[in-house]
């Protein structure tokens, strides 16, 4: 069975990458959790998916023209209920602290050096100094990024995103010094699972939140998947 993770947390039903998102899906039972990681202006990392706070906040603004002051002043939980209101804007810190230690994390970097110069070193030094290690996965887009997080850290796990259907993902996993490959599920074919495992590497995939397609990915083989609604997994 592929490994159960809460994509943002419970975020079909839970405010996205908050802490009540994250409890949500440790009690339906995943075995990780998927967030996002931006940085403040005063070099704070925060879990927030988007470069600016308008969508899931009361305020406005860019994430790295922000103090951590301003953004803990946000309130991020009203837009999805009522019920929620109140829900701050957790850290990468906080996150790391208040879920279980044996949760994996599956910490994405939104962007790395050309928009957070030396955030990769951040990353790194954070995870160390909180000695959760073993319990991140660092993914992104960004790939340079990744390939830097490698050179600093060789043994760091890594997934590399990607959202179209790369000709040679193996291969570029590879130059990366990637772990996993983490393409986005409408590319997931038994073969490339086959491939990937062949090649060492792991298979995460995202956003996957209905039945026939979670079964399909089940099919193909995968080792982990993400959803909105990990009850469903
Ligand atoms: O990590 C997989 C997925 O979260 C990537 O897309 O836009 O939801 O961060 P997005
Ligand atoms: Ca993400």
């Amino acid at each position: 069975m592929p490994l159960r993770i809460g994509h943002r947390g419970a975020s079909g039903t839970h405010p996205e990458n908050t802490l009540a998102a994250f409890r949500r899906a440790v009690e339906l039972g995943v075995q990780g959790i998927e967030f996002d990681v931006h940085r403040t202006a005063d070099g704070e990392l925060v879990v927030m998916h988007d470069p600016m706070v308008d969508r899931t906040t009361a305020g406005t603004g860019l994430i790295m023209t922000m103090t951590l002051a301003q953004i803990k002043s946000l309130e991020a939980g009203a837009w999805k209920g009522p019920e929620f209101a109140g829900e701050p804007v957790p850290t990468l810190r906080e996150v790391i602290r208040a879920t279980p230690a044996d949760l994996l994390l599956f910490c994405e970097l939104k962007a790395g050096s050309i928009h957070y110069p030396g955030i990769e070193q951040d990353l790194l030094a954070l995870i160390e100094a909180e000695g959760a290690r073993s319990r991140f996965q660092i993914s992104s887009f960004d790939h340079k990024a990744l390939k830097q997080i490698h050179e600093l850290s060789p043994t760091m796990p890594l997934g590399m995103l990607y959202e179209e259907n790369l000709l040679d993902p193996i291969s570029m996993a590879r130059a990366i010094g990637a772990t996993a490959l983490h393409p986005a599920w409408m590319w997931v074919t038994p073969e490339l699972v086959k491939e990937a495992h062949a090649a060492g590497l792991t298979v995460n995939t995202w956003v996957v939140d209905l039945p026939p397609f979670i079964d399909m990915m089940k099919g193909a083989g995968v080792d982990g998947i993400m959803s909105n609604y990990p009850d469903r997994l």
